[in-house]
């Protein structure tokens, strides 16, 4: 029998593009740059420590306050955060059609609004849609709206910006399509006590509208992606959301209780826009394979009934060579790992059906 894979076709989940209105966008904005290719690429460089080194330096920091460091990030994390976001968007779109009725997006920590701009491209156009994007950096708000104006086709979306400092949260009237993107590391760095994820996610579940959808997109690392786990154990926890995504079923994460500590991470192909190679190719960075962690979470009524979930697994691994030969993936099914044959094409993020391929378990539990 072959890995029988499910709906993969909708849209190109394993190869992304960037929206052409909004590479336009971009490429207008880099225009205006009175800096030399050179400054940009060293202010560039000079981000990546600040998100890959010390991270207590992200504590209180408005980075994108500093015109140099704002220009690095719509060079580079911008375009690759959209494409992050579309593809998560694309995933739960599959497994949640009913996402694409919500009219108003909520873009909490939005940044140069990398998530709104991957719910205008990558929602369904027929439906208006408002979007609010909330961030502490005023200036970020500013190029987001820029961003977004010039990208939107006239008059279909609504735009509002709102300096805001989490963990306070603006009204959500209505059922909202909530996003934090890449942001909950950020209020963790430096963080001692509770973790503000956790009372930003409990304050979300008080505020928002049964029906509202939260989507979380944290870096492919281990260490938002190991709090994303934690975040997910509070959440089932409390009872206020169904887990859409990546888990096909409501049950606590099997990873969290192995011993060698892995984390739920993804990964696609991306077709970087040449604005980005520009900047990248001299650092040597090869996005061309993005990573992320997600969550993705549907507010419920109180003492509503969960499904026990759809009898699908999610491949959390790459491809691994098996001792009995062959090739084998890690799955997640029913909360537990398993480690099923591969015998057809199959990738990291895909949801299969594992009848009559899953392999005999090893004890790999912690003791
Ligand atoms: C890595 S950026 C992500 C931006 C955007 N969501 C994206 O995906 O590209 C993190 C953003 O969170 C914002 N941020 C961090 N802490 C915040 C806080 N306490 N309140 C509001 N915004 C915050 C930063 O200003 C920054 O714009």
């Amino acid at each position: 029998m072959r890995c029988r894979v499910e709906e993969t076709t909708f849209i190109p989940l394993t190869r992304l593009t960037t929206p052409s209105a909004l590479v336009r966008a971009l490429e207008e904005e880099v225009a205006r740059i009175p800096v030399p290719l050179g400054k940009q690429v060293r202010a560039l460089s000079e981000l990546f420590g600040l998100f890959t080194g010390e991270r207590s330096g992200l504590h209180g920091s408005f980075y994108l306050d500093t015109p140099k460091l704002r220009t690095a990030y719509l060079r580079y994390h911008l375009p690759l955060n959209v494409a992050r976001a579309s593809w998560v968007l694309a995933d739960v779109l599959r497994v949640y059609p009913r996402l694409s009725e919500l009219r108003d997006v909520a873009d909490l920590g939005a940044g140069l609004g990398s998530a709104s701009l991957a719910s205008l491209h990558g929602l369904p156009p027929e439906v208006e849609r408002s979007f609010w994007l909330f961030d502490k950096s005023r200036s970020a708000l500013k190029m987001a709206r820029v961003l977004l104006e010039r990208s939107a086709a006239p008059g279909s979306a609504r735009i509002t910006t709102k300096a805001l400092r989490l963990p306070s949260l603006p009204l959500f009237p209505r059922p909202t399509l909530v996003w934090l993107a890449m942001v909950l590391n950020e209020i963790e760095a430096g963080a001692r006590g509770e973790s503000p994820s956790k009372a930003l996610l409990d304050r979300l579940a008080e505020r928002l509208k049964p029906g509202s959808v939260l989507l979380v997109i944290e870096p492919a690392l281990r260490g938002p992606g190991r709090s994303l786990l934690e975040a997910h154990e509070g959440v089932l926890a409390s009872g206020a959301w169904r887990v859409l995504a990546p888990c096909t079923h409501q049950l606590s994460c099997p990873l969290l209780r192995l011993r060698d500590r892995p984390w739920c991470h993804f990964k696609f192909r991306w077709d970087v826009p040449g604005v980005v190679r520009e900047i990248a190719d001299p650092l040597g960075l090869d996005p061309l394979e993005p990573g992320l962690a997600y969550l993705a979470l549907e507010r419920i009524s109180p003492g509503e009934k969960l499904s026990p979930g759809e009898p699908l697994a999610r491949v959390i691994g790459d491809p691994m060579r098996l001792e009995r030969g062959g090739f084998g993936v890690y799955v997640c099914e029913n909360g537990r790992r398993e480690t099923i044959e591969a015998r057809g094409p199959i990738t990291r993020g895909d949801r299969v059906s594992t009848r009559g391929l899953t392999l005999p378990r090893r004890d790999d539990s912690r003791k």
